[in-house]
């Protein structure tokens, strides 16, 4: 049912700052900006919007996948733009495991930013963005007080699939978008920062009205309170804000032609 992240909301304390970090030095394409609100579209299909807040900030986490074979030199253009990478307790930078590489950085107001490839997904099937080659949002976290009903929930309501299962770790997977379930007790890597809960606004792609449907159906099944409008179903559920929204212009083949291992 969901196809990838749609957009991702942020608050923050200066958008002068994010100006700065995002559309500066990730060289992020602006799509609109008020006194209020700046909107990036760092790929066609997803945009990441920052709202001007007088509230403290807690840190989120985003992962965005790059190509394989332009993750070296995504992470020189890191360098080069002035954002130092985190390091892991042996000093590097770098981490590889059997699929892929990844790298950490954090922004102005502390959010966890990662850039991540993998080489099981296809590189011709969608565009390189920027100078950093985004090919899609794969990542959003969220520290949760229990993780274990969320997850079961995840896959009965949102029909998510699941991977990398623990006590205190999954990701509830639709399409490209990976939601990182995470227990509030576990820290996130490399840095061992504690996982508090974001103010993020989530919003889920979905292929067709009939998703949306099935979507309503199912909140109200499970008695979760939703507004449904203009091809949206917005709720709230474990102290987050989600919304499916219709994205026809998203082809819903476009996960299982990138290769990911989830999306037959
Ligand atoms: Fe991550």
């Amino acid at each position: 049912m969901i196809t990838h992240y749609a957009s991702v909301g942020l608050p923050t304390v200066s958008l002068a700052g994010v100006r700065q970090f995002y559309g500066d030095r990730l060289a992020f394409p602006i799509e609109s900006e008020t006194p209020e609100r700046i909107v990036f579209r760092p790929t066609p299909h997803f945009a990441l919007a920052f709202t001007d807040s007088y509230t403290p900030t807690a840190p989120a986490h985003l992962a965005f996948e790059v190509a394989s074979s332009a993750f070296e030199e995504a992470v020189s253009r890191l360098k080069e733009a002035g954002v130092p990478p985190l390091r892991w307790e042996d000093g590097s930078e770098v981490d590889r495991s059997e699929t892929g590489r990844n790298v950490y950085f954090r922004d102005g107001d502390g959010h966890l930013l990662e850039l991540i490839c993998h080489e099981y997904v296809r590189e011709s099937v969608l565009p390189a963005c920027g100078p950093f080659g985004i090919l899609y949002l794969r990542e959003a976290g969220f520290p949760l007080a229990d993780m274990p009903s969320f997850r079961e929930w995840a896959r009965r309501v949102l029909r998510m699939k699941t991977a990398k299962e623990s006590d205190d770790f999954t990701f509830a997977i639709g399409g490209t978008a990976h939601a990182v379930l995470v227990a509030k007790t576990r820290r996130w890597i490399p840095i061992a920062m504690a996982a508090l809960p974001p103010a993020i606004d989530t919003v889920f792609g979905v292929p067709d009205g009939n998703c949306l449907n099935e979507a309503e159906a199912a909140l109200a099944a499970e008695g979760v309170p939703y507004a449904r409008s203009g091809g949206e179903v917005r709720f709230r559920k474990d102290g987050y804000d989600w919304t499916l929204r219709l994205t026809a212009d998203f082809p819903p083949d476009l996960p299982a032609r990138l290769g990911l291992p989830l999306s037959r």
